[in-house]
């Protein structure tokens, strides 16, 4: 194996202590931090990415409410819910976890959260002010992985960076963090034509596609820091859309799956929950 593997779990650890400080201080100046997280229906993944969240927050000393609301659930009573929790000045950071019931219509729910307490970075306020290089809340999975690229001190700088995939979740904000670090960014995405003669380019190359070993040896520069931000259940085994051995002879860095950028995602939500927190106790 040529890569040398990013180690998540260990940088997700120790900024996460970092994080308790910053939470012990808020507490001590009269401000407990706090996430409310609306979970609808009995989805497994949600049911599991949610008892992370909660428990990650009370590690970290941050209060964490579930608001756990049936399948069958109305438009209505999910806008109230959150309009409740825009209105509560205890709560600092709302988070709907997704995906909702097909019958919910997302963009709405989304559009209703106070950007201000927006910690996922999803709200078209937060999109625009990430767009136009203002402060506001950025997506945890690509602040995540911007870290790890910091952490290992991979420069980005000048480098040509691929992101293959353009979700407004991942693949959008990536690139717009990537570009903001003066990174010359590429996109790609389902219909980019010779794909491969692309990433190919790629110093630093993101997969955010949903497909388990999508990216292949021959896709990947020598030497190449590959990003994996795949979540794929296969067989009952969770991988992500790289070809792990096989890129691992031919990357300089890699990420495993799991236990590289999943565990900063939930950093990074903590870290938003934090600021959002400070900002209002200024
Ligand atoms: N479902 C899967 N990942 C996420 C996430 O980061 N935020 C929300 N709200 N839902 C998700």
């Amino acid at each position: 194996m040529a890569a040398k593997l990013i180690d998540g779990r260990t940088v997700a650890k120790e900024y996460k202590e970092k994080l308790a400080l910053r939470a012990q201080a808020l507490v001590e100046s009269g401000v407990t931090p706090h996430l409310a997280v609306v979970l609808v229906g009995e989805n497994p993944a949600s049911q599991v990415y949610v008892r992370n969240k909660e428990n990650a927050c009370i590690k970290a000393g941050i209060r964490s409410t579930v608001i756990r609301l049936e399948e069958s659930c109305t438009q209505a009573a999910l806008e109230e819910t959150v309009e409740k929790l825009n209105a509560d000045q205890s709560v600092h950071g709302i988070l709907v976890q997704l995906p909702l019931p097909r019958h919910l219509d997302e963009a709405r729910v989304l559009r209703l959260i106070d950007p201000d307490k927006d910690v996922d970075g999803f709200h078209a306020m937060n999109s625009g002010r990430l767009m136009n290089g203002q402060k506001g809340f950025v997506p945890c999975t690509p602040l995540g992985v911007m870290e790890l690229l910091r952490a290992y001190d991979i420069p980005v700088e000048g480098r040509h960076a691929v992101v293959i995939g353009r979700s407004n979740i991942v693949g959008k904000p990536q690139a717009m963090l990537l570009l903001h670090a003066n990174a010359t960014v590429t996109v790609c995405h389902s219909r980019t034509q010779n794909l491969a003669e692309i990433t190919r380019q790629a110093d630093i190359l993101v997969a955010a596609v949903g497909r388990a070993g999508f990216v292949t040896a021959d896709m990947v520069k020598p030497g190449a820091a590959v990003i994996d931000v795949g979540i794929n259940r296969v067989d009952g085994k969770i991988v992500g859309d790289v070809d792990f051995e096989a890129v691992s002879e031919v990357a300089g860095y890699l990420t495993p799956v799991p236990g590289g950028v999943g565990q900063m995602t939930i950093a990074m939500l903590l870290a938003n929950t934090l600021d959002a927190a400070e900002r209002c106790g200024r």
